[in-house]
């Protein structure tokens, strides 16, 4: 029985191994006929029989056990060589990519309100004269409908000229309270250093019943994002109008180039306007059926936003596809 050491010592093939370990060990194998013939010894005999037979079971078993790890080492490692990826290795021909700086942009924005417990409400890019204009208090003679700013379509479809549209659909379709934000793309027939035909805006809605919300709601949300966006800067109210709000303000930082000293970005005049604001107009209620409500807007561009953080000189070069520009952002 002592070959059987050697040939578990010479296999080099799992299977073969367990062929043997059969031969061996199975209920016809070599041990069980050894222990058979076991029986029939005398007494004497038996005892010293046993107990090499013993040994020999023990130093079988312990050689199959450390030969099977080896082989089965062995496969693992082959297959390793085989099939696996050497994660370490570097390859230059795989560059990572970078978000767009608007995109990023967005997302920084979009965060800020989310943590502030807005939700994200979406509308349409073909909108009607209702959503875009009528019920946002944007009378018929109204310049901001003239051909001159707005893509229409032949079936007096167009294509939405800001985001304050989703304001309307919200309202329609949900009663208050309403803590909404939403962004997106809007368009406008404009094309020079600082107008593109498309961009992006996100619009801020939040509706209560009776008279909750007031302006200084309004003007602690958005101090506090500017400040979030833009670091250690100063934020300043202006009074303005738009048709969908009263009172309505334009909100302006102080220059983050000149530190309000004066600059060419920022004219010489210190400060960076950078969106718009306001309680919502009792008219833009009526459109929707509500009563007995009071809410706030406001309205900004992102590109303007990208542009500044990042200090974009021209807002065309956002839009030509050009690798080199994405390559500074990673
Ligand atoms: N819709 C305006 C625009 O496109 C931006 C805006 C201003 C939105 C004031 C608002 C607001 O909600 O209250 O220029």
């Amino acid at each position: 029985m002592n070959d059987y050491k050697d040939k578990i010592k010479s296999t080099i093939d799992l299977d073969e191994l367990e062929k043997l370990r059969i031969e061996i060990f199975g209920k016809k194998g070599v041990l069980a006929s050894s222990f058979i013939k076991l029986k029939t010894l005398a007494n004497e005999e038996k005892k010293e029989f046993a107990s090499k037979l013993n040994i020999l079971k023990k130093e079988l078993s312990d050689l199959l056990q450390e030969k099977k790890e080896f082989l089965e080492r062995k496969r693992v490692q082959k297959v390793m060589q085989k099939d696996g990826v050497d994660v370490t290795l570097f390859d230059a021909a795989c560059e990572s990519g970078a978000l767009h700086p608007v995109q990023a942009t967005m997302d920084k924005i979009i965060n800020y309100f989310l943590n502030m417990n807005f939700e994200i409400q979406e509308g349409p890019l073909v909108e009607d004269d209702f959503h875009n204009f009528e019920a946002l208090n944007l009378p018929k003679y109204h310049p901001a409908r003239d051909m001159q700013d707005t893509f229409y379509f032949k079936d007096s479809k167009l294509l939405r000229t800001h985001t304050s549209p989703v304001q309307i659909r919200t309202m329609l379709k949900k009663k208050p309270p309403i803590r909404v934000i939403s962004p997106g793309a809007v368009f406008r027939r404009d094309l020079d250093l600082t107008h593109t035909p498309q961009f992006h805006q996100v619009e801020g809605l939040v509706v209560e019943e009776g008279d909750k919300v007031s302006f200084a709601n309004l003007k602690f949300i958005l101090e506090d994002f500017l400040t979030h966006i833009f670091g250690d800067v100063k934020v300043r109210f202006r009074p303005s109008f738009f048709p969908f709000t009263e009172p309505s303000a334009e909100v302006d930082i102080s220059c983050i180039f000149c530190k309000g000293e004066g600059c060419r970005v920022c004219s010489h005049t210190g400060w960076i306007e950078i969106l718009g604001c306001g309680m919502v107009d009792p008219n833009v209620f009526s459109a929707v059926g509500y009563e007995n409500v009071s809410g706030y807007a406001f309205g900004l561009g992102i590109e303007r936003v990208a542009m500044l953080l990042h200090q974009i000189p021209d807002l065309r070069s956002l839009y030509e596809g050009d690798l080199r520009l994405l390559e500074q952002f990673k």
